[in-house]
């Protein structure tokens, strides 16, 4: 069995991941701080919903349960017995907009402490650009009292998969990489090339981290433009589906579909870690917009609907609503972040 390795974080991306290093026959520590979380685990429970090759991630779990290749627990001195560390902790954004990085933070501290001479930490969190030189790197050596980038080494590395597909796309996906310093970057190069047979790509820290958020920031634009032609077919009495199927079949033409807003961890944060990585003078109004007409999706769905129940005559408060479907996204279970402004909570005027 090859070293161990820590994942810290056993959520939507931790578990899988976890699994997944498992898989490849690395022994891990999981560690999480969520009580109910570490005891539904150790009894192999999960309601994250991946699979892998037709096996259920519950299945995979109770296997290295077993095997005692997997270790969940809450005791940060077992970290200590992986020389890799790889950080999964997400930054949440308050209904205000602002990111919070103190669980994140929380994490990098309860690490260094128990860090060693030799270890490598890679974060995998999407992180508000900059934060690996401002807050991360300081803390990990204020509190492991050594030189990161000497004593031990530094790495980000954002984690692309979606939800549902997770342990497939760990195996497959191309990988960005910024090292501290060139042989961090080696370093987590050679951790990566073990769990996927994609491409890992080596960079400077700030354009590791800036990656990811770009590539969120990308889908969201793109979905509020996709929103936008849905007003626009409307007015004119035009299927938007076919509409935008007519569209791409132009060969540079790669129009997304509109929904009903736009849930999940990454792409309605993204405009929330750019906007908090910029100073007030520096305004991104194109990705502002974008955001308002996503948030407002669900606000537009319920009117239409108001209206369409108005047109057979009844009245949206007298009427019954089936919905289907709450998760944040197709083929997920993950309901804390379906899109914000929910249905349920629409009121009409
Ligand atoms: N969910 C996705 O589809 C997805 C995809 C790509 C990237 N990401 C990114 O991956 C990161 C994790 O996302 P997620 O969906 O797994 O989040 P999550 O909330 O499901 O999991 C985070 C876990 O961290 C734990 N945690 C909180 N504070 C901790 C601490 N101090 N020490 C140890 N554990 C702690 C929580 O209990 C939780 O189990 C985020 O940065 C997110 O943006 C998520």
């Amino acid at each position: 069995m090859r070293e161990a390795i820590s994942v810290i974080g056993l959520g939507y991306i931790g578990l899988p991941l976890a699994m997944c290093l498992c898989e490849q026959g690395h022994r891990v520590i999981g560690i999480d701080v969520d009580p109910v979380k570490l005891r539904d685990l150790s009894a192999g429970r999960t309601q994250v919903m991946e699979s892998y090759e037709g096996e259920p991630l519950a299945s995979i779990l109770q296997r290295h349960l077993a095997s005692g290749r997997f270790v969940p627990t809450g005791d940060w001195a077992m970290a200590a017995e992986a020389s890799s560390h790889i950080i999964t902790v997400g930054i949440p954004v308050h209904e205000n907009g602002v990111p919070d990085p103190l669980p994140l933070l929380a994490a990098i501290r309860s690490l260094g402490a128990v860090l060693r001479q030799g270890d490598l930490v890679l974060v995998r969190s999407t992180l508000v650009p900059g934060m690996m030189e401002q807050d991360i790197i300081p803390l990990l050596a204020e509190t492991s009292r050594m030189v990161p980038g000497t004593d031990f080494a530094v790495a980000y590395a954002a984690e692309r998969v979606a939800e549902g597909r997770a342990m497939y796309e760990f195996r497959t996906l191309d990988v960005v990489v910024g090292g501290l310093t060139p042989a961090c970057g080696e370093r987590a190069k050679a951790l990566l090339s073990t769990l996927t047979d994609g491409q890992v790509h080596l960079t400077d820290l700030r354009t590791a981290q800036l990656t990811k958020v770009i590539e969120n920031v990308q889908r969201d634009v793109n979905i509020a433009l996709a929103h936008q032609i849905k007003e626009i077919a409307e007015h004119h009495g035009v299927d938007v589906y076919e509409l935008i199927r007519l569209a791409n079949t132009h060969p540079r033409v790669r129009l997304l579909e509109p929904g009903l807003g736009v849930g999940g961890y990454c792409i309605p944060n993204a405009y929330a870690y750019i906007a908090a990585s910029l100073p007030k003078t520096r305004p991104v109004p194109l990705l502002t917009l974008a955001r308002r007409i996503n948030e407002e999706a669900p606000i537009r769905a319920a009117a239409q609907l108001e209206r369409q129940l108005a047109a057979l005559g009844k009245r949206l408060r007298e009427s019954t609503v089936a919905i289907l479907g709450l998760g944040m996204k197709d083929g997920s279970n993950d309901t804390d972040s379906a899109p914000r402004r929910s249905l349920v909570n629409w009121k009409s005027e």
